[in-house]
């Protein structure tokens, strides 16, 4: 049996497709502005660089040199210890946990597509009421959302590599660049773009402080799809010829790219229609909608455009959480992908129902331990502990286990001159960094 790979273009869309997601445009913007925009950004950027990018090479290499799933991989390239090693594959699951309240955010998205069409809140106090009385007494509406999430999903997984996850990706991405790239040439034409570009890109060091600095590291992770073996089982697939650090730099340039552009564009709007850079998880669903209303009947066609990027963004990402697990049970049980699919699908469904539930009245009371209920949970327990923890396996994993010639061989006709600096980063910072974040995030420090 001939065994599907990625055309080059289409491996580099894909993986940017996982990167580029909700984190981009849903969570960079809110956090960015949480700790006061430029020095966060100038934090966030250089940890993109020193850490994530060294990681994305890394998690890249073991699925190039694998060549299968996740559990696999990590079996059949450990020299030694292999039963240990090969649980550390079991970080894909991270992307099934992720699934959980991803789908459920997605279906909130796909709910704005449509009541944005023919209606926007006056006021962010009213967009505020819309919001909170989805989230907590609109059971149905949620679920019948989720579950349209679900269902697109595992129709495009199971079409495979090539006809489903690569054929999503070439649509949908050159789509959300184009609708993204009109809207922040429109942003630049609006007086507020000076503040906007200051607001991101001047910093004031007094909001730095350790706090800023884990939230920048832990998000570099999340936005970068690190860390959980999406990128590993999309690289498993990567043509033998193809240059992985050529590749992680697009993927890299591209997540980072887009993240800038949509915070400069989402806070050119804010500060010119609306009312500043508004903190927290509701800036796109309670703020943005409240400045598209000022801005008069382009408002409707920018918000429905808008959350027709979020949620390509959001599917694109979908995907590659999925797949490692997919590709699992494929590999290692024989299942069909259809059936593989399904299992894994319904996984996500069923426990995103449980999501759902966690944020509605009456229901909520019964979901909620030590202050976060289950919706809360899952996200923390996934950016909080797997992602770091796969991190660093990843970095342990690269740096030490697979013996250095090995590594060489692959990467050093590639990074050159930078191969000593990316094995030094590999092994002493990364994990050591890693492990900060990890601890730090989940209070201990
Ligand atoms: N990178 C995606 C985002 O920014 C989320 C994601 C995390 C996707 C981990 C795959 C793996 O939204």
């Amino acid at each position: 049996m001939k065994i599907a790979r990625f055309s080059r273009i289409g491996f580099i869309l894909a993986a940017a497709g996982s990167a580029v997601g909700l984190g981009n445009i849903w969570k960079f913007p809110y956090i960015a502005g949480e700790y006061g925009g430029g020095a966060f950004v100038l934090v966030y950027l250089f940890t993109v660089l020193l850490i994530g990018f060294s990681i994305m090479i890394a998690e890249m290499l073991i699925g190039y040199l694998g060549r299968r799933d996740t559990v696999t991989c990590f079996e059949k390239l450990a020299p030694k210890h292999k039963h240990l090693w090969k649980l550390a594959g079991f970080q894909g699951l991270a992307g099934l946990f992720i699934m959980i309240f991803y789908s459920v955010v997605i279906g909130w998205i796909f709910n704005y597509i449509v009541t944005s069409l023919s209606y926007l809140p006056a006021s962010v106090k009213e967009s505020e009421e819309i919001f909170t009385a989805m989230l907590h007494t609109s059971f149905w509406t949620q679920f019948f959302y989720h579950t349209l999430s679900f269902i697109g999903i595992i129709y495009v997984l199971h079409k495979g590599l090539k006809g489903g996850i690569e054929k999503l990706n070439m649509y949908l991405m050159p789509a959300l660049m184009i609708i993204l790239a009109a809207m922040f040439i429109y942003a630049t034409t609006l007086d507020a773009f000076g503040q906007a570009v200051s607001f991101m890109f001047s910093p004031d060091w007094s909001k730095i402080d350790a706090d800023a600095f884990v939230t920048a590291v832990g998000h570099a992770f999340f936005t970068l799809s690190l860390g959980m073996g999406a990128i590993m089982t999309y690289a498993a697939s990567l043509d033998k010829e193809a240059n992985i650090v050529k590749s992680a730099f697009w993927v890299v340039f591209l997540d980072t790219t887009i993240a800038i552009v949509a915070g400069l564009m989402l806070f050119t709007f804010l500060y010119q229609y609306g009312s500043g850079p508004a903190k927290g998880p509701g800036l796109v669903f309670i703020s943005l909608p409240a400045a598209f209303y000022e801005m008069g009947i382009i408002g409707n066609i920018f918000a429905v455009l808008f959350f027709i990027a979020l949620a390509f963004a959001g599917l694109t990402s979908s995907v590659s959480l999925v797949e490692p697990m997919v590709q699992y049970f494929i590999d290692r049980f024989g299942w069909s992908r259809l059936k593989a699919t399904v299992s894994m699908g319904t996984f996500f469904w069923l426990f995103g129902i449980v999501a759902i539930l966690s944020n509605i009245d009456g229901a909520k009371e019964f979901l909620t331990w030590g202050g976060k209920n289950f919706f809360d949970w899952v996200d923390y327990f996934t950016a909080a502990v797997m992602l770091p923890i796969g991190g660093f396996l990843m970095a342990v994993f690269v740096g030490f286990v697979i013996p250095r010639s090995e590594v060489e061989a692959v990467m050093k006709p590639q990074l050159k001159w930078a191969f000593q600096p990316w094995y030094f980063s590999l092994r002493y910072i990364t994990p050591v960094a890693m492990f900060v974040v990890m601890l730090s995030l989940m209070g201990v420090l």
